[in-house]
């Protein structure tokens, strides 16, 4: 039982000067000023520190088969390194193979994640359609907790999926009140462009965005909303990292249709430079789709995350070491697609979005935790710092620097994408269920402490219009 005293509580809406009491269900049970301690209670100084709530990441990959290997980051190593940096829950996919159901898959990937140190829940990805996959997106939603589905637009012959299957799933999702989310990139575009890369003989990583331009996302981006909106179904597109996304999304707002985009961090900070690289494994180590862009996508990004037009930030934090990656040396089609960043989410929007005056804390909060919890119905348990919310919270230390290395981060993988970068912003202390996981720099993490999130299906008159 946690007394959090003496810190500045910031939601989404406001920050003010309160204490926090957490029980030992790990529930919020009081928010106020200058609070008693009651007897049995651990103080925590939140002195000088924001109080926010602790983030959500809704797009990670742990100990996820993909590419002929399995991401390293596994849900125990994985949901520890999040706590480090501040976020106590991920949403992650269930990927069901040619050999499972959707239902098996669903299981399977809930014994994988039993270790997990943070709470956790799941998008089920489709990627075929038959009476089956009807019949278990109907149990995943009324009995196993899900509402939120994944769609590939991209990966053809692996996870791609046709415009027709993406058009049943949506459907169906519409009709138990679940929400379809689609990672848009036109992947026979992509499939035929490698091959013409490979062909001239471009077989190393800088060939991997010249396989998927700008034009390549924006165009599947269209084609995701125009769908949903034949449909009348909402979408929420993942990875949004062009100017032609963001705008195709803003557009379709502003027509009244319910669309949101999530924003990786490393896309707002990274561009396409980071494949000239001379050392191979430096340029493989940023490969991963969409691209890192032509670094005029990155205002385009902020913008939409300013005003609104973005909702969400995540990090599609995908794991794979270096002998991983040198699976693609004489072929960057098998390099395996993904960088890791949980850790470093939150710090590095803080320096680059809150410090640099783009963002407000606020802001920040809802980037990072608020929106998410709403758009996937887990609000206000999620998302809140409020009376009868989880105590999943995070003590931020505004100003204090970090160098963010490899050397002394918590990801099972052996390299950081920010190597070497120094940001302000960082975790002094994690909340997780009401107990102290993260401790100025100690990681008490503990291995199945995590528990699964049940999302309920969306009644349409409660959703929250952000
Ligand atoms: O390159 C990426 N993003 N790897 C993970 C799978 C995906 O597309 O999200
Ligand atoms: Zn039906
Ligand atoms: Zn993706
Ligand atoms: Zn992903």
């Amino acid at each position: 039982m946690l007394h959090i005293r003496g810190g500045t509580v910031v939601t989404a809406e406001r920050s003010t000067r309160a204490d926090i009491l957490c029980d030992d269900t790990g529930l919020i049970v009081q928010v106020g000023a200058n609070l008693e301690t009651p007897a049995g209670y651990d103080v925590v100084d939140a002195g000088g520190l924001l109080v926010m709530p602790g983030g959500i990441d809704p797009h990670t990959h742990m100990e996820m088969p993909f590419m002929g290997t399995t991401a390293s980051d596994d849900f125990y190593t994985g949901t520890a390194a999040g706590l480090a940096g501040g976020t106590t829950s991920i949403l992650d996919f269930v990927i069901p193979g040619s050999d499972r159901t959707l239902l098996e898959s669903w299981k399977a990937w809930r014994e994988k994640a039993r270790k997990a140190a943070s709470d956790y829940g799941f998008h089920v990805a489709i990627t075929h359609w038959n009476d089956q996959v009807h019949a278990d997106m109907g149990t995943l939603v009324q009995d196993c907790g899900v509402n939120s589905f994944k769609h590939f637009m991209a990966y053809k012959n692996a996870l791609m999926i046709e415009d027709e299957t993406f058009l049943h799933s949506m459907r169906r999702a519409g009709e138990l009140g679940a929400l379809c989310t689609v990672h848009a990139e036109n992947g026979d575009a992509v499939a035929y462009l490698q091959q013409n890369l490979l062909e001239k003989g471009q077989t190393g990583p800088e060939a991997h965005p010249a396989s998927r331009p700008p034009a390549v996302e924006g165009e599947a981006t269209q084609r995701a909303i125009t769908l949903a909106g034949l449909l009348g179904v909402p979408l929420y597109v993942v990875h949004v990292s062009t100017e032609e996304a963001t705008s195709a999304i803003a557009q379709a707002r502003m027509r009244g249709q319910e669309v949101y985009g999530e924003v990786l961090p490393q896309h707002l900070v990274f561009d396409d430079q980071v494949y000239t690289a001379s050392d191979w494994l430096k340029a493989a180590r940023y490969v991963m789709s969409p691209p890192f862009r032509p670094a005029h996508h990155q205002k385009a990004l902020w913008g939409g995350l300013m005003s609104g037009q973005l909702q969400t930030t995540a990090t599609d934090h995908c794991c794979f070491c270096k002998a991983q990656k040198e699976a693609g040396k004489a072929d960057f089609t098998r390099i395996p697609n993904g960088t890791p960043g949980i850790e470093d989410r939150m710090s590095v929007l803080w320096h680059f979005g809150v410090k640099s005056g783009k963002l407000t804390p606020e802001n920040f909060v809802a980037l990072t935790s608020t929106n998410t919890a709403r758009i996937f119905n887990m609000y206000p348990r999620k998302g809140s710092i409020t009376i009868g919310a989880d105590a999943d919270i995070v003590l931020w230390d505004p100003t204090a620097e970090r160098t963010i290395s490899a050397a002394t981060h918590h990801q099972n993988v052996d390299y950081n994408i920010y190597e070497g970068m120094t940001v302000s912003g960082l975790a002094r202390k994690t909340i997780s269920n009401g107990k102290l996981v993260w401790d100025n720099g100690d990681l008490k993490a503990v291995r199945g402490a995590g528990r699964y999130l049940e999302r309920p299906a969306y009644k349409r008159s409660a959703r929250f219009p952000l």
